[in-house]
């Protein structure tokens, strides 16, 4: 079984971002016959889940804990553990004022401490944006960012804009993407910047103490014993379907 994970950082119930979500799922099983693995997806947007901002401590980066989600007093638990177990992660936003919505910046913010940590490693995903006429390539940018800080190995970003609609063309584009990733049996490799990411962080983190989350993290997995990310990604375990 193949996992699909989409969030959608729209509440609108007209949302574009959504509607171009739900036309790469229907092309995608169009084209599943072709696999003999079962797709599921699963699409939250903020009406599903209830995501509490950032409590502003840091406490996650230097101890590896979410004290929000340890309390149990949102979803974040859920939403994580989506994430962690999908195979394939879609992050859609709408543009708002040239930026991200405040829901899909909330969920960048909550899972900003996996992104020093390289945590979703080697997983295939895609962004996706939505907008009337302007600002969405700069949110294009930042969601491309902030999945390649996450370890994501990206497919090319979907935009649904008025001038360029996401329609059965585009989607058809994506699903094939998707599926490729998905099937594919050649290694992942980091982009660019995510290899001067992993350069800069390694310096930085090798120089801390033992108690500090992110040495340990590092520590455990090997991380500072590769020359590159694409030398970690490598080392990882394949997965399972
Ligand atoms: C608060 C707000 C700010 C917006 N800012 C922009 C903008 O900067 N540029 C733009 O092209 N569209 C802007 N829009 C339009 C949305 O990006 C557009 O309606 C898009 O389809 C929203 O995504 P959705 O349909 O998934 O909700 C804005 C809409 C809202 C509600």
């Amino acid at each position: 079984m193949y996992r699909i994970f989409a969030y959608c950082g729209s509440r609108n119930p007209q949302s574009r971002t959504l509607q171009a979500i739900v036309l790469i799922q229907q092309w995608l099983s169009s084209l599943q016959d072709s696999i003999d693995t079962q797709i599921s997806w699963t699409i939250c947007t903020p009406k599903d889940l209830r995501i509490l901002p950032s409590d502003g401590t840091a406490w996650e980066f230097s101890t590896g804990v979410d004290r929000q989600e340890l309390l149990g007093i949102d979803d974040s638990g859920r939403l994580k553990t989506m994430i962690e177990h999908c195979d394939y992660l879609i992050l859609g936003s709408p543009t708002y004022g040239h930026n991200v919505s405040g829901d899909m910046k909330i969920v960048m913010d909550r899972l900003c401490y996996w992104s020093h940590l390289f945590y979703l490693s080697g997983k295939p995903g895609m962004p996706l944006v939505s907008a009337s006429t302007n600002g969405y390539l700069k949110v294009g940018d930042m969601l491309e960012r902030f999945m390649d800080s996450l370890g994501i190995v990206r497919d090319p970003t979907a935009y649904n804009t008025y001038g360029m609609p996401f329609e059965n063309n585009e989607a058809q584009g994506a699903a094939r993407h998707i599926l490729a990733a998905l099937t594919s049996h050649e290694a992942s490799m980091p982009n660019g910047y995510q290899e001067e990411l992993f350069r800069s962080y390694k310096r930085s983190y090798i120089r801390r103490n033992e108690q500090n989350a992110e040495y340990r993290y590092w520590k455990k997995h090997r991380m500072f014993d590769c020359d590159s990310l694409a030398e970690y990604f490598a080392s990882l375990p394949q997965v399972e379907h």
